[in-house]
């Protein structure tokens, strides 16, 4: 297996500019979908970060912690660049904050209390497989390529990280807790999860462009979905290879969608 090489770059993005309402195309389906990924990534990932500190003493591997100390570098960073979005979305008229602060209780108070800390560590490692999946689509399909150039900046920098570390949590898990259960129980809680709070957020916001049942948005949601991106099929069978007892995140050959965007897009490295 070839060394990963996770790198800590800081974008530093400032989104002082006025964007579209619908940004994507000018499609509020794809669009809302993208802002809801960015509604939920800060509370996802400040949960990753946690789940990974947690059992981190446990980790015996010096590479592996080296490169969960990457991970939570990268994670961090992820969080913070999303959250400045926000101040877009309000600048819109959208209102946010209620529905974050409910989602982000939600996981802190209830959610991640009720699990232990092998568990909450095989939910991680199903969250950055679905993480990972949607940065291979996005970056190999150039989901982003209407949007306007910093949008696509800043997803497609997320997603070119999300393959960098796609294997750390997973192996993590592996070293703190192999059994095939705790992988089937951490995949099937992130599946249902994250479609909640996907979904939850992306109705959100389209209730408030009174835009939920149009025409336009079936069918967006349709060709996303089922036809053109078929996102629900990639994401049926995406489970079941994680469910193959041989699976690793490095069997799938994808490093290069990471590296020709990183050989074009140049910003700052911390480490
Ligand atoms: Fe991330
Ligand atoms: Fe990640």
């Amino acid at each position: 297996m070839k060394p990963r090489n996770i790198i800590h770059r800081k974008p530093n993005f400032t989104f002082e500019e006025e964007f579209e309402k619908h940004w994507l195309g000018g499609s509020p389906f794809k669009t809302h979908f993208l802002n809801s990924l960015t509604l939920i990534f800060p509370t996802g990932e400040k949960y990753f970060i946690r789940s990974i500190n947690k059992v981190l003493k446990k980790v015996k591997k010096k590479n592996l912690k080296q490169e969960a100390y990457q991970f939570i570098k990268q994670e961090a960073q992820h969080s913070m660049e999303h959250e400045k979005f926000f101040k877009v979305l309000e600048r819109q008229g959208y209102d946010i904050r209620k529905l974050v602060g409910i989602l982000d209780k939600l996981v802190t108070n209830y959610f991640e209390p009720f699990f232990s800390k092998e568990s909450n560590m095989a939910i991680t490692s199903g969250l950055e497989h679905i993480t990972a999946l949607l940065a291979e689509i996005s970056l190999e399909e150039n989901f982003l390529k209407e949007a306007p150039q910093k949008l696509q900046e800043l997803f497609n920098w997320h997603a070119a990280e999300e393959i960098e570390h796609r294997a750390v949590a997973f192996d993590v898990l592996k070293e703190i807790d192999d059994s095939y259960q705790k992988r089937l129980l951490g995949i099937t809680v992130a599946y249902v999860l994250m479609s909640a709070y996907a979904g939850v957020s992306t109705v959100h916001l389209l209730h408030q462009d009174k835009l939920l049942f149009k025409k336009e948005t079936v069918k967006d949601f349709t060709s996303m979905f089922f036809t053109d991106e078929k996102l629900f099929f990639k994401a049926v069978s995406i489970f079941f290879r994680y469910l193959d007892p041989d699976f690793h995140p490095d069997k799938q050959d994808i490093d290069e969608l990471s590296e020709s965007f990183f050989n074009v897009f140049q910003m700052a490295k911390v480490a």
